[in-house]
């Protein structure tokens, strides 16, 4: 195991990642890969298991993942730096492993609460919700406490996930003896970030939903590759209300608050920062503007860097990681099998 404390998330390749994605769990990581990794080892990995818990175009799957990973590039992850790693989860055959060790020690009920499986399975007719979308959060522990990772980032949907891990993670402990490093609180964990909370992009058409990749229609959602011309159509036709004034109000003025987080996360301020700017206008037109043209111009200029990524050193350093990562893997699982009489 790296002595380091580790930052690890990851993004599903179910389909293209959009700024929700962006903004809560690549932004963070990427931010302390640049700022931290003398002190961190930085893991990001593409959740390509995880892609299929909903149906999906299974022939598109491996152009997606190739997609995740040229987007981690793109956002700046510092690759060539050996405390850095991207890998694909399913390379690192350790995390099933565990995953089934994990699912004999957690509770049908425990997993039956969390709120992302009601949500999709009710989406779902009966026969469609699989296993593999029930026991999702157990392969999601795996994939953090197998590494021993510290800190997590990621958006509010998947903080219930989380909490999860910690207390699977304690439950072994408990049971067997020190075997995984317990994730850091969830509030530590947003200071961490500098955040004082977990973040949820809203959709743009209804901001009291999710921007979420399964939308059933893209008008709310920006792709991070939208033409930048299309998002900005998508941030001017935003629902906002009829109050009239840009104030960071998440209760009472959702879609205005939406666009305030989306434009400070641009521009690297914090939502009441961002309102400031905007202090004394009592129209949106002007205000919807400035944002839609920030998101234009991020969306430019990301899409200029993912067209001049180099594959092949992504090849190169996939190879490195996926190596290094069946390493440390294996060791903890290794600890894990021994500790509940497998080996
Ligand atoms: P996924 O692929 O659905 O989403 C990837 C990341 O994007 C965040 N996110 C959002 N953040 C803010 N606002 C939004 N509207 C928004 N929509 C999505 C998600 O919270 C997530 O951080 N189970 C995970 C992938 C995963 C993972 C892991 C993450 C698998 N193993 C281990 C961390 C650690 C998922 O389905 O994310």
């Amino acid at each position: 195991m790296s002595k380091k404390a580790v930052i690890l998330t990851g993004l599903r390749a179910n389909n293209d990642l959009h700024i929700g994605n962006y903004l809560g769990a690549l932004l963070p990581i990427v931010d302390m890969a640049k700022k931290k990794s003398d002190d961190y080892q930085v893991n990001l990995m593409v959740a390509d298991l995880h892609s299929f818990t909903t149906p999906i175009d299974h022939y598109r799957l491996q152009t997606q993942i190739k997609e995740n990973l040229k987007t981690y590039v793109a956002a700046g992850l510092p690759v060539d730096n050996d405390n850095i790693h991207i890998f694909r989860q399913s390379y690192i055959p350790a995390h099933s492993e565990l995953t089934w060790i994990l699912d004999c020690f957690t509770g049908m009920g425990e997993m039956g609460r969390m709120t992302q499986f009601k949500e999709k399975s009710s989406k779902l007719s009966e026969d469609r919700v699989s296993v593999g979308l029930f026991n999702y959060p157990v392969l999601m522990a795996c994939d953090f406490l197998i590494y021993g990772a510290s800190y997590v980032p990621v958006g509010d949907d998947q903080t219930q996930h989380l909490e999860y891990g910690r207390d699977i993670a304690g439950r072994m402990n408990k049971l067997f003896g020190e075997m995984f490093v317990v994730p850091q609180p969830v509030k530590k964990q947003h200071e961490f970030f500098g955040k004082d909370q977990g973040l949820r992009i809203k959709d743009l058409t209804n901001p009291n939903k999710k921007m979420s990749k399964s939308s059933e229609s893209d008008k709310g959602v920006i792709f991070l590759n939208d033409n930048p011309t299309l998002a900005k159509k998508k941030i001017m036709s935003a629902t906002t209300d009829s109050i009239n004034k840009v104030h960071y109000d998440l209760h009472n003025q959702p879609g205005v608050s939406n666009l305030l987080e989306i434009y400070g996360l641009i521009k690297g301020k914090t939502p009441k920062e961002a309102e400031s700017e905007f202090a004394g206008q009592t129209q949106y037109g002007q205000f919807k503007q400035i944002v839609a043209e920030a998101v234009a111009g991020f969306l430019s200029e990301f899409q200029q860097r993912l067209s001049e990524v180099d594959e092949q050193q992504i090849n190169q350093k996939l190879a490195a990681s996926e190596e290094e990562m069946n390493k440390q893997a294996n060791e903890t699982l290794l600890k894990v099998q021994k500790a509940v009489g497998l080996r």
